[in-house]
């Protein structure tokens, strides 16, 4: 019998050793390292009956290469298009990585119904009843939408020989199994196998391929880095699991940009896609209360109107209490110490608490200037006016600092029926004939001047 060929691979970050040893020498994490077999034999296709393809590529010069191939997979769901740059390419592979529950299955096997095209759903995780179920609340219109539940890929491969779908989604890559390595699904060894046989296939038979992927406690996809490498795209689906919306994002993306985003609304019936997020993260109200303020923030390239809620109350123990949800605590101190230093507030004994709405974390650094009338506004209890909103970063000594595509912002606004925005002075605008009141302010003090 052949000797059985093992090697050691670290369970974190899928560095190979020869033999065990206590730390990883690549991620230094201790006792990660485990042993796995790795059993190949000659010939490890994914179409085992065919003759292995004896193609050799010759090199050729750049304008002779033929782009007309790269040819996109409309995708029917604007927003998951957007991501991908424009629909899916053939023969690519595209990873979706998010917390457990967030809703991945639910947004592929969307997608696979909705689509016009024969698409196969290959899930490890459920039975075919319960996607059946599922299903059923998403309201199927795709007859041609297979649904296989199978872990082994010789199998899957069998299948999809048999089917011949226009797209493959695989649910979940940590689920699959190959012959020919002997190691336990979701070891470092399969996860690599299974992804080379599916991206073989993928480019010899020009069929794009979804793959769904675990991610680890701290938001890793799980599995070697390794991964993230071979495949072409990598998305990540995020959001609050408590909160209705759902933002999908590109982290690598070998066709297209990485700064687009979709949004998604998750409901009773599947996941529906959000073409204007500004007018539901605005929080319809019919007077105006004090400690609101708007912000017009970028997401990727897509302006977001989000809302800024402060409450600054006396505090009741000794030391006051700073809580903020979806923003950055350390920044609200920042901010908090700004206004006390600069404009001479007495924040130092109140309870600051601030809250981003709709669940959802914002990095801009333009939403500064309405956390800060946020505050003042909860602080003097004078409502801010319902259609001013606010775009620029504030800076340690108070000044209000330019924010990147500010006339992008403030066309936005405009189209949202504001009626002012507040922005630094020192951004250059060239916009002409805006209906919007466009006014420039350098000092936290001028904002004072203009909401108090
Ligand atoms: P799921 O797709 O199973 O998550 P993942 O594959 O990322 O682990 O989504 C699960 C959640 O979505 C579940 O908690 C229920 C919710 N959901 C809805 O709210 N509406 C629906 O129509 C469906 C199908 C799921
Ligand atoms: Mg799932």
């Amino acid at each position: 019998m052949a000797k059985v060929k093992t090697t050691f691979f670290c369970q974190n970050c899928g560095a190979q050793f020869a033999k065990w040893q206590g730390q990883c020498t690549s991620c230094r994490q201790w006792n990660t390292i485990a042993e796995e077999v790795i059993q190949k034999p000659e010939k490890s296709d994914w179409k085992s009956n065919a003759p292995s393809s004896k193609r050799v590529s010759k090199p050729l010069r750049i304008n002779e290469i033929d782009t007309a191939q790269e040819a996109r997979l409309d995708m029917h769901d604007a927003e998951f298009n957007r991501v991908l740059g424009g629909g899916m390419v053939q023969g690519s592979l595209t990873l979706l990585g998010g917390e457990p529950g967030i809703g991945k299955s639910t947004l592929l096997l969307q997608i696979a119904l909705s689509l016009p095209y024969k698409t196969l759903y290959v899930s490890g995780e459920e039975s075919q009843k319960q996607i059946k179920m599922r299903a059923e609340r998403i309201n199927p219109s795709n007859n041609n939408c297979y649904i296989l539940t199978e872990t082994k890929t010789q199998n899957i491969f069998k299948q999809i020989e048999e089917l011949e779908p226009d797209l493959v989604v695989v649910d979940s890559i940590q689920t699959l199994h190959s012959d020919y390595i002997e190691s336990s699904a979701g070891s470092i060894s399969q996860i690599k196998e299974c992804t080379t046989e599916l991206i073989k296939f993928a480019k010899e038979t020009a069929t794009p391929v979804l793959l769904i992927g675990h991610i680890t406690k701290d938001g890793q996809i799980a599995g070697p880095k390794i991964l993230e490498h071979m495949v072409d795209t990598v998305l990540q689906f995020e959001g609050d699991r408590n909160h209705v919306f759902r933002i999908i994002r590109a982290h690598k993306n070998r066709f297209g940009s990485t700064n687009e985003l979709g949004i998604y609304e998750m409901q009773g019936s599947g996941l529906r896609e959000v073409t204007n997020p500004s007018e539901i993260l605005i929080s319809e109200k019919d007077g105006e209360l004090s400690g609101n303020a708007i912000a017009a923030t970028l997401e990727g390239l897509r302006p977001l109107m989000i809302e800024v809620q402060a409450l600054v109350s006396t505090a009741v123990y000794g030391t006051p209490q700073r809580s903020a949800t979806g923003f950055n605590a350390k920044r609200l101190n920042m901010l908090l110490a700004v206004l006390e230093k600069r404009a001479g507030f007495r924040l130092g004994a109140k309870d600051v608490f601030l809250n981003i709405t709709g669940g959802i974390t914002v990095d801009d650094p333009a939403i500064d200037l309405a956390v800060v009338a946020a505050i003042l506004s909860s602080n003097e209890d004078v409502a801010l006016p319902n259609d001013y909103c606010f775009a620029a970063e504030v800076g340690l000594s108070g000044e209000i600092r330019p924010v990147q595509r500010v006339e992008q912002r403030i066309l936005e606004a405009e189209k949202l029926g504001f009626s002012t925005i507040f922005v630094s002075k020192y951004n250059k605008i060239s916009l002409k004939n805006t209906s919007i009141k466009v006014q420039r302010i350098s000092k936290i003090e001028d904002l004072v001047h203009f909401l108090v």
